[in-house]
């Protein structure tokens, strides 16, 4: 059977930040409950001329710049934090990355699960067309409302993968175990910015749903826990990988894992989402880059667990082996540099920015120039968002 999997993988967060010890004083709580408690330091947010438009490109771009543009025939972009009822995000996407008109573009929802229904669907696709090549992306948003007990979870980033035969990063192993049950766990209806969540609740829905899907792939694919170099899960904040790994570990009969387990086990996969906050569709694969570009091992060969989630909910249990010379292929360096030299935001710069309503009114809109990748959202004019590439 061809592999097929992760080609390359690249990550965009925005360039603004806001550490959760400035939330915790402005709520009046102890900072270890972000810190500890939930395991979040810092949460990423776009300023006024970034979306999930612009961070998709700009996650994207440095994939493309390394292949022949031509070969990518299917672009699926997962978001939750959709900007249209109707036009896909993922046009204006493909318009920014100037990808060939002969190209399926569609966008995909399921909550944070979307990019693992697009990762899967476009498997399935190369199988059909082995010399071509599909982009997924995950680009997300996560708004909670102020004050409310989901606002310290919140984060933003997109994730670019490009999904090819023979790969050089990832190979996705066949065997999957599949979980969809309808629950209302986490919803944002149609005329709210910021999601809905019944927040212990979905923690359980989280581990209820992994387990199951969890029984049938070990089933269906015959592997054990021991089989696994490390573990990537969804991460609405890093503390759910924690509960969802211990959880997992006993059901899997062993002993509750020590802290130098749980290090080995997930402890690199969750640096970058300490530091950015939950980015849903993106998290599993900011998660899984983290990891690449964290471990000094070399883990060529080894399989990697992959846990994903989608509120409402969709869960999926997954997994792949990584490719000899994987570590030659990341954008590992882009990564950390655009992490380190973000800007760090006030207590006051975050909720003006916060509470930005988005014009809706018909006329003619330009935005304020902030810091962002290479594409940016100039302006909005008779209903029509408007993109530009930063000079
Ligand atoms: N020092 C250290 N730890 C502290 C502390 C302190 N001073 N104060 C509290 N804590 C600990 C608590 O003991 C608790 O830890 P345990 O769960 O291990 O007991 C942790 O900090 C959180 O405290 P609370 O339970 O009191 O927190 P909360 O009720 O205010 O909110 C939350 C927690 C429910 C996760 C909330 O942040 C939330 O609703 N988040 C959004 C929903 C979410 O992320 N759900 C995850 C599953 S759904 C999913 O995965 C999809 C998705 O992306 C949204």
């Amino acid at each position: 059977m061809m592999n097929i999997g992760i080609d390359l993988i690249s990550f965009y967060t925005p360039q603004y930040f806001l550490d959760l010890k400035t939330l915790a004083e402005a709520r009046g709580v102890d900072p270890n409950k972000f810190y500890t408690g939930i395991g979040q330091e810092k949460m990423g947010l776009p300023p006024p001329d970034e979306d999930i438009v612009t961070m998709a490109a700009s996650a994207a771009l440095p994939i493309l710049e390394k292949i022949d543009l031509k070969d990518v025939e299917l672009l699926m972009l997962g978001t939750e934090s959709g900007i249209d009822q109707s036009k896909a995000a993922a046009m204006f996407a493909h318009s920014l990355l100037k990808l060939p008109t002969r190209c399926r573009a569609f966008e995909l929802k399921e909550a944070c699960y979307a990019a693992t229904a697009g990762l899967q669907m476009a498997i399935a696709w190369i199988e059909r067309n082995p010399t071509k090549k599909a982009l997924v992306i995950g680009s997300d948003v996560a708004r909670y409302d102020l004050r409310s007990p989901g606002e310290p979870t919140q984060g933003a980033g997109a994730v670019a993968m490009l999904v090819a035969a023979n790969p050089r990063i990832l190979a996705i192993d066949p065997e999957s175990g599949y979980h969809a049950e309808d629950v209302m766990d986490f919803w944002r209806p149609n005329y709210r910015d910021e999601a809905l969540v019944d927040g212990k609740y979905s923690m359980l829905v989280y581990i209820s749903s992994m387990l199951d899907a969890w029984k049938q792939y070990k089933v269906l694919s015959g592997r054990k826990f021991e089989d696994f170099a490390a573990f990537c899960y969804h991460l609405p904040f890093t503390k759910m990988a924690e509960k969802a790994h211990t959880k997992l570990a006993k059901e899997a009969g062993r002993p509750h894992p020590s802290p130098a387990e749980l290090q080995k086990q997930i402890g690199s996969s969750l640096i970058y989402n300490r530091i950015t906050g939950n980015t849903y569709a993106a998290s599993l694969y900011e998660g899984l880059n983290s990891l690449l570009d964290n471990t000094a091992d070399d883990l060529a060969g080894r399989r990697i667990a992959m846990f994903s989630y989608g509120s409402g909910c969709m869960a999926e249990f997954f997994s792949g082996v990584l490719q000899t010379g994987y570590q030659q292929h990341l954008f590992s360096a882009k990564h950390h540099i655009l992490l380190d030299n973000r800007a760090e935001l006030s207590y006051q710069q975050y909720e003006d920015i916060f509470q930005l309503a988005f014009p809706t009114d018909g006329g003619d809109h330009m935005f304020a120039q902030y810091r962002t990748g290479p594409f940016r959202m100039s302006g909005v004019k008779d209903h029509k968002r408007l993109y530009e590439k930063v000079k």
